[in-house]
């Protein structure tokens, strides 16, 4: 049987309930991200989405997370769908009360039940019917032919795991001297590119078998401009103000160098080119969208406050496996000081890119 999900998965879920530190109370990063393309998403699903003739629409959100932005992206894909409705009804065809099946994905670790304690009253009103669906979205998912629109936020950029070779010692591509990939070292560069391919194909070959036959599959994420280098942005200079912060505190023997070096994120922002090769390289999908998105906080400097707020929700999960829970506030409220102290210089960085991908399923 191809692509079994393995029984144990690196998890490291965004901040769950609804607390000061949660994904919900700080993910609005995110949600701008999201509304930036809600009219290109609901015009591209008008134009694309084939007549599929049936009352039951299958709509699955990849790395849903917990909180308002999957609902509210859902709510617009449901929306739309409906608008669709109207539209063929009026020429006569599909006048049955549609059913929504939604299905929300995330790893294992999510924390599913703040997300279903908040679904909106029209879900309890048995008009959409919700499921969680744990599991690594790089696997199958979903029985085949089964899904009608797939789609993903802000996710991709995250791999299952960390390359091999950048945490071995004897390897060209050892990343001791950084936790990320920064672009400035082609072996480390190599390697990351090499997992995210591969990984971005298995994610790819997934939903090629779950999609029907003209499904559509939404990508929305972050990469980076071709040439411009991962330490050059401002996210990258933020992974090396941890960095220092952790370094700083193996020297006070709050952690060890052993396991400052031997941290790496699992996180890689492809060039834009490298992304496109990978989109088409699969052959099953049309790429009827891929373009660049004005991130609606691009331009302006986000204060030290939320960048410390986003970066403790999202990466609080992936340094506490690595670190263990003694070490995890204390790194980021270390890391919101530094950054009080040293605020990041937006003029002098380069900006990294919003990207967002309508796909067709082509008929087999
Ligand atoms: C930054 S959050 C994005 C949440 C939501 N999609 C949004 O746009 O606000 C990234 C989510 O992707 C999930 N994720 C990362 N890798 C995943 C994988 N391999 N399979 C399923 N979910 C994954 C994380 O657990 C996390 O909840």
């Amino acid at each position: 049987m191809a692509n079994r999900m393995p029984t144990s998965i690196h998890s490291y879920p965004m901040i769950g309930g609804d607390g000061p530190h949660s994904y919900i109370r700080n993910s609005s990063y995110q949600k701008a991200a999201i509304e930036s393309v809600r009219t290109k998403t609901r015009e591209a699903i008008l134009a694309k989405t084939p007549n599929f003739d049936l009352n039951i629409y299958k709509i699955a959100d990849f790395g849903c997370s917990v909180g308002s932005n999957t609902l509210d992206v859902v709510q617009n894909i449901i929306e739309t769908l409906k608008l669709k409705r109207q539209q063929e009804e009026n020429k006569g065809d599909n006048n049955e009360h549609p059913e929504f099946h939604v299905f929300f994905n995330d790893k294992p670790d999510n924390d599913f039940n703040t997300l279903f304690k908040t679904l909106p009253q029209y879900y309890l009103d048995r008009e959409v019917f919700a499921c969680g669906v744990p599991g690594s979205f790089y696997h199958q998912l979903f029985s085949r032919n089964s899904l009608h629109i797939g789609h993903t936020s802000n996710t991709l950029h995250w791999l299952s795991t960390t390359p091999e070779d950048v945490c071995n010692q004897n390897s060209q591509a050892w990343n001791k001297n950084s936790i990320h990939c920064t672009n400035l070292v082609n072996e480390v560069t190599q390697a990351y590119k090499k997992l995210f391919e591969k990984e971005i194909g298995a994610f790819i070959e997934a939903r090629t078998q779950e999609l029907v036959s003209g499904g559509l599959m939404i990508i929305l994420g972050w990469c980076l401009p071709d040439g411009v280098k991962m330490i050059r942005t401002w996210k990258g200079v933020v992974f090396d103000m941890i960095e220092d912060c952790l370094i700083h505190m193996a020297k006070s023997g709050i952690t060890s160098v052993e396991k400052v070096e031997s941290f790496n994120l699992p996180i890689y922002f492809p060039q834009f080119n490298e992304l496109k090769e990978v989109m088409e390289k699969n052959g099953c999908f049309t790429i009827e969208i891929m373009e660049e998105v004005k991130h609606p906080m691009e331009d302006m400097p986000l204060s030290n406050d939320f960048i410390a707020s986003i970066f403790r929700t999202t990466m609080h999960g992936v340094i506490e496996e690595h670190f263990g829970d003694g070490v995890v506030d204390e790194l980021l409220d270390r890391f919101a000081k530094e950054l009080t102290k040293h605020p990041i210089d937006f003029k002098d960085c380069q900006k990294d890119m919003q990207y967002f991908i309508f796909l067709k399923r082509k008929t087999d």
